[in-house]
C-alpha cells in the first residue's frame, strides 16, 4: 500500500464531475487500499478519489473503527429529514463549518467486486457519505457552509 498526496483546495480536479468506474480489477483494489491508508494517515473519516487526483466515482468512509465502507458509483436514492452539524475536509485543513444534510439516506453503490449494495445510513455516517458523494460531482462543502466555526485541534 502507499500513502498518496492529498489535493488541497484550490485545484480544478476538486470541482469536476467524476466518471463512473467500469473496470472492477486489480488496479481498483490497489487504489482502494491506497486510499484507505492515505485516509487513516491523514486522520480523516472519508476520502474521495478526486482528492488524490483520480477523477472517478470512488469514495471511502469510516466513521466507526473497523467499519470501512467503499462506495463505487454511489447514488443517493432517498433522503429524509434535515440536520445541521459541523464538517471538515482533508482538502481544507483546519477549516470547519456548519452544513445542512439529510438525517437519513438510502444509497446504492457497487463494492470493490462490482456487486450492487443498498445501504441505509443516518446521523454522522449519512453526513459523511453525503459529503463524499458531493466530491464525486465536484461539489465542495464550502459551497454549503452556513457558518464557519473555530475548532480546537486535537493533540
Ligand atoms: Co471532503
Amino acid at each position: 500500500m502507499a500513502i498518496l498526496p492529498i489535493v488541497l483546495y484550490p485545484n480544478d480536479i476538486l470541482e469536476k464531475e467524476c466518471i463512473k468506474v467500469t473496470a472492477f480489477d486489480h488496479s481498483l483494489e490497489k487504489l482502494l487500499d491506497d486510499m484507505y491508508e492515505t485516509m487513516v494517515f491523514a486522520d480523516g473519516v472519508g476520502l474521495a478519489a478526486p482528492q488524490i487526483s483520480i477523477g472517478k466515482q470512488i469514495t471511502i468512509v469510516e466513521v466507526e473503527e473497523n467499519e470501512l465502507i467503499e462506495l463505487i458509483n454511489p447514488v443517493i436514492e432517498q433522503k429524509d429529514g434535515e440536520e445541521i452539524d459541523i464538517e471538515g475536509c482533508l482538502s481544507f485543513p483546519g477549516l470547519y463549518g456548519e452544513v445542512i444534510r439529510a438525517t437519513s439516506i438510502k444509497v446504492t453503490f457497487q463494492n470493490r467486486h462490482g456487486k450492487k449494495v443498498i445501504l441505509k445510513a443516518e446521523g454522522f455516517l449519512a453526513r459523511a457519505i453525503q459529503h463524499e458523494i458531493d466530491h464525486l460531482h465536484g461539489v465542495l462543502f464550502t459551497t454549503k457552509v452556513l457558518r464557519y466555526v473555530e475548532l480546537e485541534e486535537e493533540g
